[in-house]
């Protein structure tokens, strides 16, 4: 219902009119909000553990940076010999230029971890079921742009962070067959990364992300309404319905005030890194990808490249095809399907824990099989061996379910991805902390 004031009017004129103007303003707010949202929610899908407002926190983090982003952009200079000053300039000599640097660098960061912790949320409340794979997949797009804005804007600062990480990274990209080489071009115009790099990022990054993720983010809202709301267990009686104001609006603006806050004073006190200015002849050692692609480039240590790749690619196939792969409806809504589901997850998280390291180790010390099968091809002894038992692995955790918990197909899908998205932040923790020079196994802060 859109209120535009109970109250009545004020019977002296100029109090009438400020009223009235601000009864207008508040009927467009209210309409506005009343465009985002259904005017009426279920009050089982008010509760904020359900969702934890991370689909919420990631729209307003989208925001922030678009915001943050085109106020950089007025003392940004997207050139070789200018960038890296230009970056300085803003941190020394503009109010509130370090500040905003900060706010922009560490609210990008944080957006990656919110999208995949809402992404996680969504998977294990079968957030995807009842007709919502069509929005898991714009999900997983909008993932995809989240991890390309980060990437893109990872090489503006032009400091050695930047250059180097970008190199390892598109140098990364280099190996998936066909397509590789072909995207490696167009993001660096030339052979290495330089002036036309920079501008190719640059665009990218300020024009047609933004864009993307503004044209995507809109469709993701649109689709929400359209399936039908959140996504809620199946009950035997009708939920009772609240007015979205202020019920709904109220929970937001907590959840809004408390990460701007929070973003606000960390940004304050955690400074966004600048390193030495760019140098194309002096790599670091270790020469690392940004966080986020540590994980990849862990598995690149132990594999033959194109396995390295092949591995994520068929993760992530499956996960496009997860709403038509776990179809079962009964469970959705539900925290972890069932007790047994729970406990699936429970191994799960334990295994993500416990088996990469293991295999790390093992792999680093122990198991050489092109040393071992010396008359086969790298690609075959490195690759197709090591990729055929990762895939073999992952099976045998699926029938582990199905068989010792019992677990139905949808509880087994769940552990099994679980174990996934687990083993991909330990893979992640063990390339920022546990890797050193020569990208060597070492103690963290030793
Ligand atoms: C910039 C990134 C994203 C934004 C801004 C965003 C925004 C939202 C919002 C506001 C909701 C409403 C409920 C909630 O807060 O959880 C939602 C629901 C949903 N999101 Fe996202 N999302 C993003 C990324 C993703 C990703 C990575 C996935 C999965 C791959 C995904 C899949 C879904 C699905 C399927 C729903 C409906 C869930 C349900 O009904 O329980 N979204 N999203």
């Amino acid at each position: 219902m859109i209120q535009t004031g109970d109250k009545p009017l004020s019977t002296y004129p100029h109090r009438r009119d400020r009223e009235v103007e601000r009864n207008r303003m508040k009927a467009v707010m209210n309409n506005l909000i009343l465009h985002l949202h259904p005017a009426k929610v279920p009050a089982p899908a008010l509760k904020f553990t359900y969702t934890w407002g991370l689909g919420g926190l990631a729209t307003l983090l989208t925001l922030t940076l678009i915001g943050t982003g085109i106020l950089l952009m007025f003392r940004y200079d997207a050139s070789v010999e200018r960038a890296y000053a230009s970056v300085q300039y803003l941190e020394t000599q503009v109010y509130f230029g370090s500040m905003l640097r900060s706010v922009h660098h560490w609210a990008g960061n944080l957006l990656l971890v919110v999208a995949f912790l809402h992404m996680i949320r969504v998977f294990v409340t079968g957030g995807y079921k009842q007709g919502r794979g069509i929005n898991w997949l714009v999900g997983l797009g909008l993932l995809l742009l989240v991890v390309a804005f980060n990437f893109t804007g990872y090489l503006l600062p032009w400091d050695q962070l930047a250059y180097w990480a970008v190199t390892v990274a598109t140098h990364l990209l280099s190996y998936i067959p066909l397509v590789g080489g072909g995207i490696n071009n167009f993001l660096l115009a030339g052979p290495e990364v330089g002036q036309d790099a920079l501008r190719n990022f640059y665009a990218i990054h300020v024009a047609v992300l933004p864009a993307a993720i503004l044209a995507v983010m809109t469709y993701h809202f649109w689709r929400i309404r359209k399936d039908g709301g959140v996504s809620q267990p199946k009950r035997k009686e009708r939920a009772l319905k609240l007015t979205t104001i202020p019920h709904l609006v109220q929970i937001e603006l907590v959840a809004a005030v408390t990460l701007l806050t929070t973003l606000f004073l960390w940004a304050m006190f955690v400074p966004a890194p600048l390193e030495a200015l760019a140098n194309p002849s002096q790599p670091p050692n270790p020469a690392k990808a940004a966080w986020y692609f540590l994980g990849l480039q862990e598995m690149l240590l132990h594999m033959h490249p194109l396995a390295a790749l092949a591995l994520p690619g068929i993760i992530f196939a499956g996960l496009a095809l997860l709403p038509w792969w776990d179809a079962r409806e009964d469970d959705i809504g539900v925290y972890f399907r069932s007790a047994i589901g729970e406990r699936a997850a429970l191994i799960a998280v334990a295994l993500g824990v416990l088996l990469p390291p293991a295999l790390v180790i093992l792999d680093e010390f122990w198991v050489d099989f092109p040393g071992w099968l010396p008359w086969l091809p790298t690609l075959i002894s490195n690759g197709f061996i090591p990729l055929a038992l990762t895939l073999g692995g992952l099976t045998a955790i699926y029938v582990l379910f199905r068989r010792a918990l019992r677990a139905n197909h949808s509880e087994a899908t769940l552990g099994l991805f679980l174990f996934l998205f687990v083993s991909l932040v330990t893979l992640t923790f063990i390339g920022v902390f546990f890797r050193g020079p020569n990208m060597a196994l070492v103690w963290p802060f030793s």
